[in-house]
């Protein structure tokens, strides 16, 4: 079967790796893809939100299958692109359609689906310019830290976490009067303010039937010790060793079941990932967010876990048959470390060559801003490569990682050394 993936990646290196071990796999197809994707596959130039290139793609290349990576192409309703296309509507696309994937697209959305089908998460009002008094008063009520949340997509930089209420009526007033996330914050969800430990449960559904794939924790921040700006991830681990059974059984019964079951209730379709980002209060689990795609880097840890055959495992889902599909996985602990630019996740250089990849041992290399230039690997964004280790434990895979993090060199490279500190 040929295959194409959207995106380039760490994560859609990963999948290309996965996808690319499995006998069932024709030929692949990574669109645009990187410099790492190269080994597994076709990089096609393509832009993965322009859809009439990509049905080009889909046709020249006889694709059975398409695997969407971002959000972007989900958001903007690649999957109904396909279903709406007479060329293209037997072409399963692995990722939900534009309507779901609302549940990324927009706070409010996916906090009135949570509160319809009571599923554990932070109360919270929404707020619009119009009613702008009241959000006012409603920061009067809450007690601090306040939590202001840009109701769409902001590039991941559309919540504020304040300490101070003046502060907090100052920024609703900059997001909702000035816009000052574009159109994303002419609508602001303020949530009461949750304290605890995060992590984050995958989930592949196939509209009727689900499997809940390995866990797995990200670093967010750019600082060691979780401080400074907030990044796509800067690492990542699986399992999360304080989701214990106990725990991720309420996980699957009060937010997984319930998702699953949410969907088809309010008959909303839906193929392919969820990414539910949890956070522990008292042993009891709230739901900070949904995404409609795997996160970056916690794929790079979650997919080398699965021992199942990845072309049979999403043919399942495309099928309708994960209920009978038998998920296998390795019972080692995975790590990723992400090496990037010096300046991200703010202003940074590209077209630094990447040297000693060569001399890795026992550690996958997955990359992520990287494009080959002649026959020389180069950086090409702020997060480069994701170097993913096995181990018995977190902390043997984290050793082996940074022990081969040491032989890769670019200038102005940057890495935190503290991935897991909190767990220890
Ligand atoms: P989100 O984009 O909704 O995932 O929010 C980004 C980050 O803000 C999360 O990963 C949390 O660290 C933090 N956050 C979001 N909502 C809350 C909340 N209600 N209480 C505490 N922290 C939160
Ligand atoms: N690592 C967080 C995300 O993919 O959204």
């Amino acid at each position: 079967m040929n295959i194409l993936i959207l995106g380039s990646g760490g994560r859609e290196c990963t999948f290309a790796w996965k996808l690319a071990q499995s006998a069932k796999c024709g030929a692949l197809f990574i669109a645009p893809g990187n410099a790492g994707t190269l080994e597994y596959g076709t990089n096609l130039a393509i832009n993965p939100n322009d859809f009439e290139q990509v049905k080009k793609a889909v046709l020249d290349h006889n694709i059975k299958m398409v695997i969407v990576g971002p959000e972007d192409p989900l958001v903007l309703g690649v999957h109904d692109f396909f279903l709406n296309d007479s060329d293209l509507k037997g072409v399963p696309v692995i990722g939900p359609q534009k309507y779901a994937a609302q549940l990324e697209g927009s706070k409010e959305f996916a906090k009135e689906f949570m509160y319809r089908h009571n599923i554990p998460t932070a109360q919270y009002k929404s707020f619009t310019v119009a009613n702008l008094e009241e959000g006012y008063e409603f920061l009067d009520s809450l007690k601090p830290p306040y939590v202001l949340k840009a109701d769409g997509l902001a590039a991941g930089k559309g919540v504020l976490i304040l300490n101070d209420l003046n502060e907090a009526k100052k920024e609703l007033e900059e997001m909702l009067a000035q816009q000052k996330f574009g159109a994303a914050s002419s609508k602001v969800v303020i949530e009461e303010f949750l304290d605890g430990i995060e992590m984050s449960s995958f989930v592949l559904t196939d509209s009727e039937n689900y499997v809940i794939l390995p866990n797995a924790k990200d670093y967010k921040r750019i600082g060691e010790g979780d401080v400074g700006l907030n990044t796509g991830g800067m690492g990542a681990i699986s399992p999360v060793p304080f989701a214990d059974e106990e725990f991720l059984s309420k996980v699957e019964e009060r937010v997984i079941v319930p998702t699953v079951e949410g969907l088809k209730k309010d008959n909303i379709p839906y193929v392919g990932f969820i990414f539910i980002g949890l956070i522990k209060v008292n042993n009891e689990p709230f739901v900070i967010e949904y995404n409609v795609r795997m996160g970056d880097p916690e794929t790079e840890v979650v997919i080398p876990r699965i021992e199942s055959d990845f072309v049979e495992l999403l043919s399942a889902t495309a099928d309708k048959k994960l209920d009978s599909f038998n998920l296998k996985v390795m019972d080692k602990s995975t790590t990723t470390v992400m090496m990037v630019s010096g300046g991200y996740p703010e202003a940074y250089d590209k077209g630094m060559e990447i040297k000693g990849l060569e001399n890795v041992n026992d550690s996958i290399v997955f990359h992520a801003g990287t494009k080959l230039d002649g026959t020389t690997v180069k950086t090409s964004g702020g997060r480069v490569l994701a170097v993913t280790s096995y181990g018995d434990d977190f902390e043997k895979a984290l050793k082996q990682s940074y022990q081969n993090i040491e032989k890769i060199h670019f200038d102005k490279m940057n890495f935190r050394k503290d991935i897991g500190f909190d767990l220890k």
